[in-house]
């Protein structure tokens, strides 16, 4: 009853790891460690490789006794997947291909996605709901849309059930701060705000604050990584119980803007947050967070962590660890 874990050297990758360890699951993480860092894992086995590499991926499974898998492990910049599409094309979604041919051939029909609410593109309704139109907006949201798509027809031609879990926004670091984002691989608001909050970077570009919000800054729906790792655990719980295929949005299902983010740092961090204000960044929706009712009702799962946590853990993490795990 192993779970194998792809991208699980990653940051919501090793949080998960932890929580199915902690539990007493058996889990072997597989990983290329192009963004991922093997001290995230601690003692769980690793294998370092690529998940297009077939051959390996049917070793893992016969050497561990894989029964089911998650997988994390994709390129997810969106700014880069329109720089280089190709990258994107081949590692995300050529790779998924190989990576679910392998696991068939092993007997594994169980397999948690990661997915994005990037899917829904700019949605035209907030709360956000599973039945809102998908349409991405960048290549990397079209990878992920068209994985989610090619992971249903492998259910239909192969008994493959998936869960696709459509994160928001996934931020925040573990609660005892032993493991946590590492700000070389984000862009992300978050870890660009802790780091110049702590003076390691110039100050925070806010990208526009003239949306008709109520303090003129894009709102979105950060989730506490911990809440994010839970999803995926009561995921394979659902798939081992024999749930059938489903795409899920995961978050908290409440707003909070760029400018909430900041203040709830300094007033955390009893800091100072340098900003500036610039233009709007292209392709940034309004407001978007999530409607979780239906991930409730299929998993009973709801989030435990607040903006607070998230920021007070992201605050402990990175002013601790400011080379991330490798400190
Ligand atoms: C958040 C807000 C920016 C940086 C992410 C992932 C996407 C998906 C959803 C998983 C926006 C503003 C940011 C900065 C800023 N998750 N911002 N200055 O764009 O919501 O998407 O979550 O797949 O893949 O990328 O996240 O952190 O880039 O931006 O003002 O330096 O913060 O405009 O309003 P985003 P983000």
């Amino acid at each position: 009853m192993t779970v194998l874990v792809t991208g699980g050297a990653g940051y919501i990758g090793s949080h998960t790891v932890r929580q199915l360890r902690n539990l007493g699951r058996d889990v072997v993480v597989f990983d290329n460690l192009d963004m991922g860092f093997a001290g995230a894992v601690m003692d769980a086995p690793l294998v370092i490789g690529d998940v297009a590499d077939e051959a390996l991926v049917g070793r893992i499974c016969a050497d561990h006794g894989v029964t089911s898998a998650i997988h994390f492990a994709a390129h997810k910049n969106v700014g880069e997947s329109m720089a280089q599409p190709s990258k994107y094309w081949h590692n995300n979604v050529d790779g998924t291909v190989h990576l679910v041919d392998a696991l068939l051939r092993a007997g594994v029909r169980d397999l948690v996605f990661s997915s994005s609410c990037s899917v829904y593109g700019t949605p035209e309704n907030v709360p956000v709901t599973e039945s809102a139109p998908v349409q991405p907006e960048s290549v990397y949201a079209e990878t992920k849309a068209m994985m989610e798509r090619i992971l249903r027809w492998y259910g239909t031609t192969s008994g493959l059930r998936t869960v696709s879990l459509r994160y928001f926004n996934a931020a925040g670091a573990s609660l005892d701060n032993v493991i946590g984002e590492d700000w070389s691989q984000s862009a992300n608001l978050i870890p660009v705000v802790m780091k110049a909050a702590l003076g390691l970077r110039p100050p925070v570009q806010v990208f526009g604050n003239d949306y008709p919000t109520a303090d003129g800054t894009c709102v979105r729906d950060y989730i506490h990584v911990e809440d994010l790792a839970d999803a995926h655990v009561r995921s394979i719980d659902y798939l081992a119980a024999g749930g059938a295929t489903v795409g899920l949005n995961v978050g908290t299902g409440l707003g909070s803007s760029v400018l909430d983010v900041i203040r709830t740092t300094e007033r955390i961090g009893e800091c100072t947050v340098p900003i500036e204000f610039v233009p709007r960044r292209e392709g940034d929706p309004i407001t978007v967070f999530a409607d979780p009712t239906v991930i409730n009702e299929t998993l009973g799962w709801k989030p435990v962590h607040g903006l607070d946590t998230i920021i007070a853990t992201a605050w402990k993490w990175h002013s601790t660890h400011p080379d991330g795990i490798r400190t």
